[in-house]
């Protein structure tokens, strides 16, 4: 079948339309003319993969890595870093106004990654003991691609990838391990599960610290953390900004990465994480920058909201929160969450998020509840791929007439 790309989708897809169906072609640019193969086709939808290039986009570039198009990591290689950041912007601007129902979402610009390669400061390697392969799982399988050089890693995490392999060849892994994890630190690398040190290398620690700006963060590589270190300050002014007052409220804090700013700039913080690592870190975190207006409820979210909304108004805390953060995993936030944070009634809202589709879906839930989206920035946390990092803010819109939310 030929077809011409309209338009990069939500999921990195190029749109096509043909033989009356709606075609989703892997790996493509716009404007592309292509033959492609039919792969499934599920409804009215085909999906598809190139077998030829007829003409190619103006966006077209010849990707640099001898894995792209196997390798399940990378899916924007094809794209030149321009037209990789207007995706980017089309795939949040479609979401918000097919998903979240949005009719004027305000404009709003992408901050590029200062490293358009070798940023990635955090990985998970797939690995397959029998076949001895570690690397990432190919594009829609849970085959291992074996990779021996990865263009988007920092060069300690190349150097780690490296040692590992090394590692695997002399069966020094653990026979058990599905994957291993490593984070770069300022000085050192922390993987799990721990292998003995690596051959020539320093050996790996359990703990790392890492400095984003002006602050210090101890984790390890079970930890939850952003991959792209150099654009984190960035992140954190697009979510902070210059927001101060008396109460803020943080959901999903991790390590604490927006905890410490936000204890610099409130009187008092209360940020709840599930993960019992994760809570005590940012605890340790905030004791070792000297920050104690600070609590961190160890609390699955939803649970933490129902609790504490109950009996708001005992010790005045939660009665008057001037600012919300939050940043949900993949998923969203659940149902139950936005029905928390609606009752909460923050006085402002900075929701953090790494997919497009269930921010819309949670910001129409929000705006139906009365608040209005203020602004919105996209950070380019993950180059060479169609993920993206979206901070929307919201304010508590008085005149706003309530409707039922579902
Ligand atoms: C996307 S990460 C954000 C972490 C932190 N804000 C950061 O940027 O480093 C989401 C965090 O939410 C936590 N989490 C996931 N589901 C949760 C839940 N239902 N309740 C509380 N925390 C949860 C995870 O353990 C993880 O640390």
């Amino acid at each position: 079948m030929e077809v011409t790309i309209e338009r990069i989708l939500p999921g990195g897809f190029g749109l096509a339309h043909a033989e009356g169906k709606t075609v989703m072609v892997a790996l493509a640019a716009p404007g592309d003319r292509l033959r492609v193969r039919i792969d499934r086709v599920k409804g009215s939808v085909a999906f598809a993969s190139i077998e030829e290039i007829i003409e190619s986009s103006r966006d077209r570039v010849e990707p640099p890595c001898p894995y792209f198009g196997r390798c399940g990591g990378c899916d924007f290689q094809q794209l030149n870093y321009q037209a990789q950041l207007a995706a980017k912007i089309e795939i949040i601007k479609d979401c918000l106004h097919r998903i979240g129902k949005i009719a004027n979402v305000p404009e709003f610009e992408i901050i590029p990654a200062p490293n358009e390669w070798h940023y990635r400061a955090r990985a998970q390697w797939q690995y397959d003991a029998e076949r001895k392969r570690l690397g990432y799982f190919e594009g829609g399988s849970r085959r291992v691609c074996d990779v021996a050089e990865c263009a988007v890693l920092v060069p300690e995490l190349q150097a780690t990838l490296e040692n590992l392999r090394a590692q695997i060849v002399v069966d020094a892994v653990p026979h058990d391990a599905r994957y291993f994890r490593a984070i770069a630190g300022d000085d050192s690398v922390s993987i799990a599960p721990s292998v003995r040190s690596p051959i020539g290398g320093e050996g790996n620690v359990r703990e790392v610290r890492r400095s984003i700006g002006s602050e210090s963060y101890t984790l390890t590589a079970d930890n939850f953390f952003q991959a792209n270190t150099d654009l984190l300050p960035r992140l954190i002014n697009g979510a902070i900004g210059d927001a101060r007052g008396e109460t803020a409220v943080e959901l999903y804090c991790g390590v604490g990465l927006f905890t410490l700013p936000l204890a610099r700039r409130f009187k008092h913080v209360i940020a709840v994480e599930d993960d019992a690592e994760a809570a005590s870190f940012a605890l340790m975190n905030l004791a070792n920058s000297g920050l104690m207006n600070a609590e961190i409820e160890k609390s699955n979210v939803a649970r933490w909201l129902e609790a504490n909304l109950e009996c708001a108004g005992d010790d005045g805390a939660l009665d008057r929160v001037d600012f919300l953060l939050l940043d949900p995993p993949r998923t969203g936030a659940e149902s139950r969450v936005i029905a928390g944070i609606l009752q909460l009634r923050p006085k402002q809202i900075s929701y953090v998020s790494c997919d497009p589709a269930t921010l819309a879906r949670d910001l129409k839930k929000l705006i139906a509840g009365g608040f209005s989206l203020d602004s919105i920035v996209a950070c380019d946390m993950f180059p060479q791929t169609h993920h993206v990092e979206t901070v929307a803010h919201l304010i508590a819109s008085k005149y706003h007439e309530r409707r039922d939310i579902n």
